[in-house]
């Protein structure tokens, strides 16, 4: 399988890896979120696309779209600087899932862990937040940012997206922030978040989705696939996929431009208490 550039999935794969890695070495060197194009750039041999970004290389993509900019001041003060440094959402999930004491969360693409500690605050010392991230840098940087900022109650684990670690129903909540757009396998990453929930359980997801008139060639035209505008579904593929892997009360909504015809969203859905 391969992209409207015909790069294969493996090679979307790692270079999604390899320009996320980059990112979260950026940022243990003590840069922040607006300065990470030009690091990325300078690590980066084609140098022309770029993370999801609040200062992205595509032309096309709209300032403060993504990044720490989408949290509110109060959250600001909750997480370690370094967390808030590597944000690189389109969106705040914790709110979008309005997590309760008590409540097991999983953050996939966590990332530097901005999400899963912000998931722990909300979930008190009864609840729990896992992050799944397959980049071992951005591994060693969320640690580091849990260990900061003191929480007992996270865990993040190295593994994909479409091939979760984690046994079936061991939470109740799935959140997500930018990163599903970048799977090569949406459809397993769906089927992925309906696995792991409890039934009853929910999803609350930030995304980049594309007006449903786009083409694909047409979103890549408007942004490089590892810079989160190449690879995101329109918004009735999200909801056809999402109704594919079994869940109900869908909702997909946008919130923000983060490109012509393509908006940062929110996304809820729930898992069935028992099937009929
Ligand atoms: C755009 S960043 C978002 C990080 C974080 N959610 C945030 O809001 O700052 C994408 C993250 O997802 C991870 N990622 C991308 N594709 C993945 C996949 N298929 N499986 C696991 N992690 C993935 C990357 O390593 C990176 O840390």
């Amino acid at each position: 399988m391969s992209d409207t550039t015909g790069t294969s999935t493996d090679e979307l794969r790692e270079e999604v890896r390899s320009r996320y890695a980059a990112a979260a070495v950026a940022v243990g060197q003590g840069q922040s979120n607006a300065d990470l194009n030009d690091a990325l750039q300078l690590a980066d041999d084609c140098g022309t696309a770029s993370c999801c970004s609040p200062t992205g290389t595509d032309e096309t993509v709209v300032d403060g779209a993504f990044g720490a900019g989408l949290y509110s001041p109060d959250e600001h003060g909750d997480v370690p600087a370094e967390a808030l440094a590597a944000s690189l959402g389109c969106g705040n999930p914790t709110v979008v899932a309005d997590l309760r004491p008590g409540e097991r969360v999983l953050d996939l693409g966590s990332g530097g862990g901005i999400d899963v500690l912000l998931s722990a605050r909300r979930v008190g010392e009864s609840g729990f937040a896992y992050g799944v991230d397959m980049t071992d840098e951005m591994l060693e940087l969320a640690r580091a940012n849990a260990a900061k900022a003191g929480a007992t109650n996270v865990e993040f684990l190295k593994g994909t997206i479409e091939d979760v670690p984690l046994p079936d129903g061991a939470v109740d909540v799935v959140i997500s922030n930018c990163v599903i757009n970048l799977s090569v396998d949406k459809p397993r990453v769906l089927a992925e978040m309906y696995r792991v929930l409890t039934p009853g359980g929910r999803i609350g997801i930030s995304d980049v989705v594309a007006e449903d008139h786009l083409t694909p060639a047409e979103r890549a035209e408007r942004g490089s696939y590892v810079g989160c505008i190449a690879g995101a579904l329109s918004r009735s593929e999200y909801l056809d996929g999402l109704a594919a892997a079994g869940f109900t009360e869908t909702v997909v909504e946008f919130t923000h431009e983060a490109a012509p015809g393509m908006h940062g969203a929110i996304i809820r859905a729930t898992k069935p208490a028992s099937r009929s």
